[in-house]
């Protein structure tokens, strides 16, 4: 099945001529964390993932990072009295390791000006909508119970708003008749996992 991809660049326009140092930020099962790590190995994208922070003592991409030889940071958010203090401490993580671009890959924690302010245009985010549409949490049921025919999955660098920000790259992907939620995420991830690299070198590009 064919994907509408924006903007269709090969991938030698997105070569970056200095390799960036990326900090990621994750809360699940880091799909889109490997994604990216692969990548690099790859040669597709030229970054290092300086450290990996996570929110969730149990999530899944700590043992990622760990197979990865990638350093991780739990940052339990239940530790914290209030998100700007998480957000202090995030920006101390990835300014200790010299981070100059921020990429939340499943990152499910809404985010302050604190971080914003340490790195102004520099954080990455990506949401499993086309959006302006479906922002906030459960994205995918939402596009279910509304009956469109397409949805997709959007790499945006972020601002105050949550799930808005300038829009770097989307992957369209058709909602078929017998889709349960688990079935429609499935195949939007497996767009997520191409565009989210896209994403980081296009905004470093842009930079
Ligand atoms: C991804 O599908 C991502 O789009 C979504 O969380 C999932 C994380 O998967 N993010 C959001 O919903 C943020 N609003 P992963 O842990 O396998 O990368």
């Amino acid at each position: 099945m064919d994907y509408l991809i924006s903007p269709s660049l090969p991938a030698d326009k997105l070569a970056l001529n200095h390799t960036i140092k990326l900090g990621v930020m994750a809360s699940g099962s880091g799909s889109n964390f490997e994604a990216i790590a692969q990548a690099i190995n790859k040669g597709e994208l030229n970054a290092k993932i300086e450290v990996l922070i996570y929110n969730n003592p149990s999530a899944k991409v700590k043992e990622k990072a760990d197979r990865l030889n990638i350093p991780s940071i739990l940052l339990n958010h239940r530790n914290y009295s209030h998100r700007e203090a998480l957000d202090q401490a995030i920006v101390e993580v990835f300014k200790v390791n010299k981070v100059e671009w921020v990429v939340m890959a499943g990152w499910m924690r809404i985010i302050t000006d604190v971080l914003l302010n340490a790195f102004p245009h520099r954080v990455i985010n990506i949401h499993p909508s086309l959006l302006p549409s479906f922002k906030g949490i459960n994205a995918i049921e939402k596009a279910l119970k509304s009956q469109v025919k397409i949805t997709g999955c959007t790499v945006h660098l972020v601002d105050l708003e949550v799930d808005s920000g300038p829009i770097l790259v989307q992957a369209a992907v058709p909602i078929l008749p017998d889709d349960t939620a688990e079935t429609l995420h499935h195949r939007i991830q497996i767009q997520e996992h191409r565009i989210i690299t896209q994403g980081i070198a296009l905004a470093a590009l842009k930079s």
